[in-house]
Parts: structure tokens; C-alpha cells; sequence
């Protein structure tokens, strides 16, 4: 059994690093808040008797020796947030996994395989429109090339890892060698636990999302002098083609496309848009289904750019594949749920976690914990402390029954 007192305590504690007046908590990668933050993951890690250490792109990992020389059993989620983030969405995952060691600790349990935990860096991409960035390390899959994407200060990702100590050319050494299995547990994010009236599920499989930048160029000219027919209005085409955006994604059942990000220069009362930058989320679980929307798009863009006289470029950041999590790691939540009393609730994830990348070395399972309305990438992100220390007390229970299994 996990202290639920203590996990309420290291929740309101992490959501102060970042936390602005609004209510809403800025924490993104490579910056004063986050290191702060970590620094405080780092004390909580060696409280629960692990050692910690930080790999070549700065994923914190807290390490914990097994009875037997085995593949660790790894839990990780992330800690960083999206512009005006709540305090569950990632935070969460690592205190619970947190409080499973140091409840381990104080309960004198030892378990058979190694335990590696891990708060991953830079899931949400906030800062550099590029993210999982730790899980893509972790998994071997990162390139150095891939690290240009810029923050709104025209900061590179490669740049701020090297301010802050870290050499972009050592990303390969983030990668580990073997995982015996991935456990993750996360806020659900969505309304179906609600609806079901549980407290905890059992996810099935993650959507991936597809991320692109769209540039349209028009001409800036004067407001007032320039007639309505010979415009080249770029914001005019950019939305024209978010609101098509919205009627392609609307034809496929369960499919989903956002445009989160808009940039407009000059920015001026009296300036007629001259360009235009937006960004462009689509999801759907089929990932052929997720393609052929992406190209659905591209090429209206192209339309509407001919339309209007003004220039489209698309840019793509990153695309991450659907994938399923593991059937006998969700047999084994399962276990671990019903053994609590709990109805089992088996759902897929609309949002992206790390696990998608941990599911391409091992074995991955992930626990979701009801969502008060759905909410989250808000400041009303809440799960009750009830739902938390009964999600947290199931990962404690599934790392346990995984810990016999394998
Ligand atoms: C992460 O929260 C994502 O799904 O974008
Ligand atoms: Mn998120
Ligand atoms: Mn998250």
C-alpha cells in the first residue's frame, strides 16, 4: 500500500515550479523552472533509496537494484508541461512511480528484478514543437538532425542542450540496452472512466499524433489602399484552410485534427497579413487512416494557396505511429485492478505518451486515472487524491505481479 498523504504533498509540491498567477503551470525543456523542478524529482528519487542519474539528453532516472541480475522493470512518465499546463498530465506518473519505491523502501520489499524510473525530458514538444524528445533518446531513435526546431526566441533544441551542459553529438549514449518491461501511469485525459464511473483503466493502445508547420506567404500591404479583389491576404488563407481542416478530419470517425499554434506578421491593425504560421495535430489509431488524412490536407492547402494567390509550405516536425500495448501486460493490470474491487475498464488513449516509444523495445502497459470532466492541458486538470492513491496503489501492485512474472 502507498501513503497517500505523502503523493498529495509531492503533487502540490512539483506544481509550484512554473506555476504562474493564472493557475496555469509553465514548465518547459531546458529552462530554470524545470531544472528547479528536477532538482526536486532528483531529492524525492534519493529519499526512496535511489540512485539517480541523468543521461545524455537529461531523462532523470532513479535506480533501484533487483535480488536477481535481470532487465529492469522501467515506470517513467514526464514532468514538463504545455503553455499553462495543470498539475496532473505527466507529473503524476513519475510521483506515483516515486511513491511505489519509496513505499517498496519503507515496507522493506525487495524485488527480483532491477527497478529503473524515469522522468522523461520534453514529452509535450511545447518549446520546440518537437517532442517525446527523452523517450526517442532512450529508444535509440533520435537524430542529431532532428534537434533545429526553434522556440519562439529562435533558440535551437541543439543550442539549449548545450547552454545547459548537454552535447548534442552524445545523444546516442541516452540509448539503453534491454527493458524487460514498460509501465506508465497517466490521467486519462478524456471522459470514458467518468462515464464508467471507475476510478482507474487499462489502456489498449495510443494514438499517435502527426505534426506539421504550415507557412503561407501573401503581401503585406496598407490596409486602407489596397482594394479587396488583389490581395494576397495570408491570414485570410490560413483560414480558410483551418476551417477545411476541421471539415476533413470531420469525415473520419474517431479521427481528430487541431490548430493549436498561429503566428501572424507583421501583426498590425492597419497591415494586411503578410504571412502566416500555424501549426497542424492529426491523430487517428489507424495509422494509414492518419496518412491519408495528413495528404487530404496537404493538398487542400495546395488548393486554397492557388485560390488565393499566395504560397503554402509544409513543414513536417514529427509523426509517431499508433501502437497497442501489450496484451499480457494489460492482463496483468487487469489482475491488479479487479484485486482492488474495481471493474475492469479496458480504453485507448487520443492522447500521445512516451510509451509509444518504450513499446517499440519491450513490452508496455500503461494505467490511466479518471479525469474530473475530461479536462487537461488546462489549469482544471484534476483527479481526485481517492483515484490517485487507488491508481498508484494498482501500479504498486502490477509492477509487483509483473516483478513474478517475468
Ligand atoms: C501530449 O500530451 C500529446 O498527446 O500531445
Ligand atoms: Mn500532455
Ligand atoms: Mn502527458
Amino acid at each position: 500500500m502507498i501513503n497517500r498523504e505523502r503523493l498529495a504533498k509531492h503533487i502540490e509540491e512539483l506544481s509550484q515550479f512554473g506555476m504562474q498567477s493564472s493557475g496555469g503551470i509553465n514548465r518547459f525543456s531546458f529552462t530554470e523552472e524545470e531544472a528547479k523542478a528536477n532538482e526536486y524529482i532528483e531529492k524525492l528519487m534519493e529519499e526512496a533509496g535511489l540512485s539517480v542519474s541523468f543521461d545524455a539528453v537529461g531523462n532523470v532516472i532513479g535506480e533501484r537494484q533487483g535480488t536477481e541480475e535481470k532487465a529492469p522493470i522501467m515506470i517513467g512518465s514526464h514532468i514538463d508541461t504545455v503553455p499553462h499546463g495543470g498539475k496532473f498530465d505527466g507529473a503524476l506518473g513519475v510521483l506515483a512511480a516515486i511513491e511505489v519505491a519509496q513505499s517498496l523502501k519503507d515496507q522493506g520489499i525487495q524485488l527480483k528484478s532491477p527497478l529503473k524510473i524515469v522522468s522523461f525530458k520534453d514529452e509535450e514538444g511545447t518549446r520546440f514543437g518537437f517532442g517525446l524528445l527523452g523517450s526517442r533518446a532512450m529508444t535509440g531513435i533520435l537524430k542529431e538532425e532532428e534537434l533545429e526546431g526553434r522556440d519562439d526566441q529562435g533558440i535551437t533544441l541543439k543550442e539549449a542542450m548545450t547552454q545547459n551542459g548537454y552535447d548534442p553529438e552524445k545523444i546516442g549514449e541516452a540509448k539503453v540496452r534491454e527493458v524487460a518491461a514498460y509501465l506508465e501511469l497517466h490521467i486519462e485525459q478524456g471522459k470514458v472512466l467518468e462515464s464508467e464511473n471507475v476510478p482507474v483503466g487499462i489502456v489498449t493502445g495510443i494514438a499517435g499524433p502527426s505534426w506539421k508547420e504550415i507557412t503561407v506567404r501573401g503581401l503585406s500591404e496598407h490596409a486602407g489602399a489596397t482594394p479587396m479583389p488583389i490581395r494576397q491576404d495570408a491570414l485570410v488563407a490560413a483560414s480558410e484552410m483551418i476551417l477545411n481542416i476541421e471539415q476533413i478530419a470531420f469525415k473520419y470517425k474517431d479521427a481528430v485534427a487541431t490548430v493549436g499554434k498561429l503566428q501572424v506578421k507583421p501583426n498590425g491593425v492597419n497591415v494586411i497579413p503578410g504571412e502566416v504560421t500555424f501549426s497542424l495535430d492529426v491523430r487517428d489509431l489507424d495509422n494509414e487512416r492518419c496518412a491519408k488524412i495528413v495528404n487530404e490536407i496537404s493538398e487542400m492547402i495546395q488548393e486554397v494557396s492557388q485560390k488565393r494567390n499566395v504560397e503554402s509550405e509544409i513543414v513536417e516536425l514529427q509523426t509517431v505511429s499508433s501502437v497497442q500495448a501489450d496484451a499480457a501486460m494489460q492482463a496483468t493490470i487487469k489482475e491488479a485492478v479487479v484485486s482492488k474491487g474495481i471493474k475492469p475498464i479496458s480504453l485507448v488513449s487520443g492522447a500521445g505518451h512516451d510509451a509509444m516509444n518504450l513499446a517499440r523495445i519491450c513490452p508496455m502497459g500503461m494505467i490511466f486515472v479518471r479525469s474530473k470532466d475530461g479536462i487537461s492541458h488546462n489549469p482544471l486538470e484534476y483527479s481526485s487524491i481517492d483515484d490517485c492513491e487507488i491508481a498508484t496503489n494498482v501500479l504498486f501492485d502490477t509492477l509487483v505481479r509483473l516483478d513474478q512474472s517475468i
